[in-house]
């Protein structure tokens, strides 16, 4: 569901699959004559599988465009998480129909969830479309396509046990050159009920830690100064020389004695580029241990943000969901994270109205969220996706405007939080990266905080990619205003 406009300051933090997807831009290949234009909705996984297929494809004679009226091929990497994304697809369906009446040669391709989904139906179901490929079958596209050159239209959409695509070099798109996606895991073994990704996503798999450092390496020569490690649920990486993190109980002796964990994987990385910032997303409070969170405290450039989605602040509630803890456990592992990281930013995902929640369970997320008070947090309306547990065993049965009550009131009450968090930073000095402009004003830098935290400052002598301490004279709800002191230690 949409936010009211006054909710602005928390939508900024939200990857909302409502915009429209961010244009990808690749840098040219010389020799290339056939022009694709890619969209991507949803997660920051179909962002940097985009980075993948681009890169796949420019071997293939493309190179993208931001037109989409002069493409020759047109890709929307598609989001399942809610209908709401879904229905955004459709409409760019739509959208690409229209233009293809001008164009007729032009070719339309789906990506992603909704491919793995939906399969074959896209192509009964959606006239426009002539191919339909699933997360894992990227490497096929070169054959798919060669079949729909021919005028036939091409699926792949088999889900794969080993594919990690760490051999491939993504092409970054659209990007500001400082920040980066690095994928780390793909697919994710959780089952929360009321989640698609297991289904379209497939099984759980890590990717080889040597070609993440590779990844790594390259990022910082090429001048990037951050990168977030991607995964459905990164605390569960697992690497023992390839396989599913579900057959690890029958690795050899050594394999399981030369095993890399994500808490060892953090530190290769940290290791490997001393002064790259690194990030990761998303952690499930289930799978983090308390050694990932301590090497966050030894590693000076890992940065003290964890995000970590609870759902929900009602036991009850979290069973019905599989969410493997409890609420006093969660509390636990946030007081261990004040404990060890004491300015730790910590965010949320939750959602509302999820089969049979009262009144009371909502009252225990509220209770939650005043005791946690979230640096910031994405929150949503409960949506039944097909095939998932929670549709197979439970009714829909929260009135829609009850679910948009609630997320009202929590969504209150988080902007309430992150005032009260961004307020703790006026008088201090904080490090930023500088990614780019400020939205506001041309004059300004915009970068984040360790924690995350949005800071505008006068852009001066500085630059993009500086690291700055800036010290911090205002705020509005969510952003940090400030002047540069002049550049940090990490400079
Ligand atoms: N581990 C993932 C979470 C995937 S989905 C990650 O890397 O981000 C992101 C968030 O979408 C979830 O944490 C949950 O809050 C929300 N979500 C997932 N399924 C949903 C559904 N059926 N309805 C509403 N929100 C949902
Ligand atoms: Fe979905 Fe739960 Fe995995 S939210 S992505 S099944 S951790």
């Amino acid at each position: 569901m949409r936010f009211p406009l006054s909710r602005k300051v928390i939508m900024e933090k939200i990857i909302d699959e409502n915009k429209q997807g961010e244009r990808l831009v690749l840098d040219q290949k010389k020799g290339n004559n056939r022009k694709l234009y890619i969209e991507s909705y949803g997660c920051a996984m179909n962002f940097s599988d985009s980075e993948i297929v681009a890169s796949i494809l420019s071997e293939q004679g493309f190179n993208t465009t931001k037109k989409l009226e002069e493409a020759d091929l047109v890709l929307v990497n598609t989001c399942s998480i809610r209908d709401k994304a879904e229905q955004t697809v459709r409409k760019r369906l739509e959208k690409y129909n229209a233009v293809k009446r001008h164009n007729p040669k032009m070719k339309v391709g789906v990506l992603g969830c909704m491919a793995e989904r939906l399969k074959t139906k896209f192509l009964e179901e959606e006239k426009i479309v002539d191919l339909v490929v699933g997360p894992d079958a990227y490497k096929d596209l070169p054959n798919l396509l060669a079949e729909v050159d021919e005028g036939r239209d091409a699926i792949n959409v088999i889900l794969s046990k080993e594919e990690t695509y760490g051999d491939i070099s993504p092409v970054r798109l659209n990007s500001n050159g400082v920040t980066a996606f690095v994928s780390i895991t793909r697919g994710c073994d959780n089952m929360c009920t009321f989640c698609v990704v297991p289904f379209t996503r497939g099984r759980e798999r890590s990717r080889d830690p040597q070609s993440i450092i590779e990844e790594v390496n390259d990022l910082w020569n090429k001048g990037y100064k951050e990168i977030t490690l991607l995964g459905q649920n990164v605390d569960s990486y697992l690497w023992y020389g390839g396989g599913l993190k579900k057959d690890f109980s029958k690795a050899s002796d050594l394999q399981k004695a030369t095993a890399v964990n994500f808490s060892k994987l953090l530190e290769l990385c940290a290791e490997a580029q001393p002064k790259m910032r690194i990030r990761f997303s998303t952690s499930n409070p289930q799978d983090m241990t308390l050694d990932v969170v301590k090497t966050m405290a030894k590693y000076k450039n890992i940065c003290n943000h964890i995000h970590l989605p609870v759902q929900s602040g009602s036991n009850r509630i979290l069973k019905e969901m599989n969410r493997l803890h409890t609420v006093n456990e969660y509390k636990t592992l946030i007081s261990n994270i004040r404990n060890i990281i004491p300015d730790c930013g910590i965010s949320q995902d939750i959602i509302v109205g999820f089969p049979t929640e009262t009144e009371e369970d909502h009252e225990d997320t509220k209770a939650l969220l005043d005791y946690v008070k979230y640096d910031f947090g994405y929150m949503y309306a409960y949506s039944e996706r097909p095939g998932t547990m929670a549709e197979r065993k439970m009714d829909d049965d929260i009135p829609a405007h009850v679910k948009q009550r609630r997320l009202a009131e929590i969504v209150e009450l988080q902007l309430q939080h992150s005032a009260y968090r961004t307020k703790q930073n006026v008088g201090k000095v904080v490090e930023v990266l500088i990614e780019k402009s400020s939205k506001k004003s041309d004059a300004q830098w915009s970068g984040r905080t360790p924690q995350s935290t949005v800071a505008v400052f006068p852009k001066e002598h500085y630059k993009i990619g500086d690291f700055v301490n800036v010290k911090i004279l205002d705020c509005t709800g969510a952003t940090l205003i400030g002047e540069a002191i002049g550049y940090s230690e990490n400079n």
